[in-house]
C-alpha cells in the first residue's frame, strides 16, 4: 500500500521488501510537517508518516517525554507499571464516557485489535468475529485474517475459523451496486444476511473503523453505525471500534464514535495515540473487564505497559488539548477541503472528495459518470507530487483503485496546505 515511488536497489540491499515502494529519498531529519532527504531536499509530508504524526514530527514536547523516560525507567518487567501506565490510563478514562473505563497498552494497532478481538471471544464466550471489507486492523494473525484490504490472507495460509466480513458503506461506489452517492444502509441488511446464514451460531463481535481508511476515506452516512450496533446488540455480539487513524483531533474531535452517535464495546487507539512512536490500547468497561480476568485472560507481551510510550502519549494528549488541536483539525481540514474541492472544479479525473477534518480522500476516475478508477494516472501524479517535494498516499488495493489519503498533522500552517494543494494542481496538470 502507499506511495510506490520506485524501488532503489542500493537504498534497500540488505532489507527485506514489505509490500510497499521504498522510496530512494533516505529521511534524515522529520519536524512538523517537513521531512529532509539525504541531499537536504525538502518534502511536505501529507501522510503525517504513516498516519502516525499527528502533532507533527519530532513535537519538543515528545522529544522532552522521551527525556522523562530516560531519567525514569524505559521498559519493565510485565508485572510492574510507572506512572505514566497510571496516568495515562486515568487519563483516557477522563475523555471517555464511563462504560470505557479499563485499558490495556501495547506496542501496536494490531496488538491492540488481537487484545480486543481475544477479550471478546473470552467475554463473549463465542468465537465469530465480522468485519468490513476493506477495513484494515493489522497483520497480526488474528487481525490479517479480519482485514480485507489489500492481500493480507492471499498465500498465508488458512485465515482464523469464524472470520465474515461485509460489504463496507461506500456511497460512491456501492458496493451492492444498490444506490448511487446516497448509501441508505441496505448493505448493511444484506451483510448482515449474509452473516446469519453463515454463523455456526458463536457470533462474538463486528470490528469497525468508524471512518475507513485505507479501504478509501469511507464515511459511514448518518445512523449507519448505531444501526451497526443495534445489529450487534440483537444477536449478542460485542462492538470493537478501531480508531488507529480517527481518534485524537484528526476528524476534529478527540473520538470518532462522539460525532457517529455511537459507544462501542471495546475501543482500540494506537497510531495517533503515540504521534509516531508505537503504542496501542485496547479500552473497555469494568464489566468486561471483569468478566475476562475470570475468565483467566492472559495478555501478556514484553512491551505491556511499558513506561516510555505511555509517557510520550501523556505528551501528546497534552499537546491535543494545549495547541487545541481538534479546534484546529476542523479549520485546516475546511481549508484542505475547500482546496481540494476547486482542484475537482478544475480536473475532471477528480471524482470524489470525501472525509473528516484532517482525513480527506480524493477519488480519481477515468469518466465521472461511470466512475471507472484512474490507478495509472492516481500513480502518475502521485510521482508527480513527490518529485516537486509532496509525499502524498495512494490507496490502490481491492476495489478501491486510486483514492489519496490526504492527512497531514494537525499542527499543519495555512501555507502548507496551501502548498501541498499548488503542488498537486500543478501535478495533475503534468499528468492530464
Ligand atoms: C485502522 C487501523 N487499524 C490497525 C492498523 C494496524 O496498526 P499497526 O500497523 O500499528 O499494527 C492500521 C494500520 O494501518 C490501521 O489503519
Amino acid at each position: 500500500m502507499g506511495q510506490d515511488t520506485g524501488y532503489d536497489p542500493t537504498v534497500a540491499r540488505h532489507l527485506i521488501r514489505y509490500g510497499m515502494g521504498l522510496s530512494p529519498h533516505v529521511i534524515v531529519k522529520a519536524r512538523g510537517a517537513t521531512l529532509w532527504d539525504q541531499h537536504g531536499r525538502e518534502i511536505l509530508d501529507f501522510t503525517s508518516g504513516q498516519m502516525c504524526a499527528t502533532i507533527g514530527h519530532n513535537h519538543p514536547r515528545i522529544v522532552a517525554a522521551m527525556h522523562k523516560a530516560c531519567e525514569g525507567a524505559l521498559h519493565l518487567y510485565s508485572g510492574f507499571v510507572g506512572p505514566a501506565v497510571l496516568g495515562l490510563a486515568e487519563r483516557l478514562a477522563s475523555m471517555l464516557p464511563p462504560q470505557l473505563s479499563k485499558s490495556i497498552f501495547l506496542s501496536t494497532g494490531g496488538e491492540a485489535n488481537e487484545a480486543a478481538a481475544r477479550m471478546a471471544r473470552v467475554a463473549a464466550g463465542r468465537y465469530e468475529i465480522v468485519g468490513l471489507n476493506g477495513g484494515w486492523h493489522g497483520v497480526t494473525g488474528g487481525m490479517a485474517g479480519l482485514t480485507f484490504a489489500g492481500r493480507q490472507h492471499v498465500d498465508y495460509g488458512p485465515r482464523k475459523p469464524g472470520t465474515m466480513s461485509i460489504p463496507p458503506p461506500n456511497c460512491f461506489r456501492c458496493p451492492i451496486r444498490h444506490c448511487r452517492d446516497a448509501c441508505d444502509s441496505t448493505c448493511l441488511d444484506v451483510g448482515f444476511d449474509m452473516v446469519d446464514a453463515q454463523s455456526s451460531g458463536s457470533l462474538a463481535a463486528f470490528i469497525a473503523e468508524p471512518v475507513q481508511s485505507s479501504g478509501g476515506v469511507i464515511v459511514p452516512p448518518e445512523g449507519y453505525l448505531p444501526k451497526l450496533k443495534a445489529k450487534c446488540q440483537e444477536r449478542g455480539m460485542l462492538l470493537i471500534l478501531d480508531e488507529a487513524q480517527t481518534a485524537f483531533g484528526r476528524m476534529g474531535s478527540n473520538f470518532a464514535f462522539e460525532q457517529f452517535g455511537v459507544v462501542p464495546d471495546i475501543l482500540t487507539v494506537s497510531k495517533t495515540l503515540g504521534g509516531g512512536v508505537a503504542i496501542g490500547a485496547a479500552i473497555t468497561s469494568e464489566a468486561i473487564e471483569q468478566e475476562c480476568h475470570d475468565k483467566g485472560f492472559v495478555h501478556v507481551t514484553s512491551h505491556v505497559s511499558d513506561p516510555l510510550p505511555a509517557e510520550v502519549a501523556l505528551a501528546v494528549l497534552d499537546v491535543l488539548e494545549e495547541e487545541k488541536l481538534n479546534a484546529r483539525a476542523n479549520e485546516m481540514g475546511l481549508r484542505l477541503r475547500h482546496g481540494l474541492e476547486t482542484l475537482q472544479a478544475r480536473h475532471e479525473l477528480i471524482g470524489d472528495v470525501r472525509g473528516h477534518g484532517l482525513l480527506q480522500g480524493v477519488e480519481l476516475v477515468k469518466d465521472r459518470e461511470t466512475r471507472e478508477p484512474d490507478a495509472e494516472r492516481g500513480r502518475a501524479i502521485t510521482e508527480a507530487c513527490m518529485a516537486r517535494g509532496l509525499s502524498m498516499n495512494i490507496v490502490s488495493v481491492g476495489g478501491m483503485a486510486a483514492v489519496w489519503r490526504i492527512a497531514p498533522p494537525l499542527t499543519v500552517t495555512p501555507a502548507e496546505i496551501d502548498r501541498g494543494l499548488e503542488i498537486l494542481d500543478d501535478a495533475i496538470r503534468s499528468v492530464s
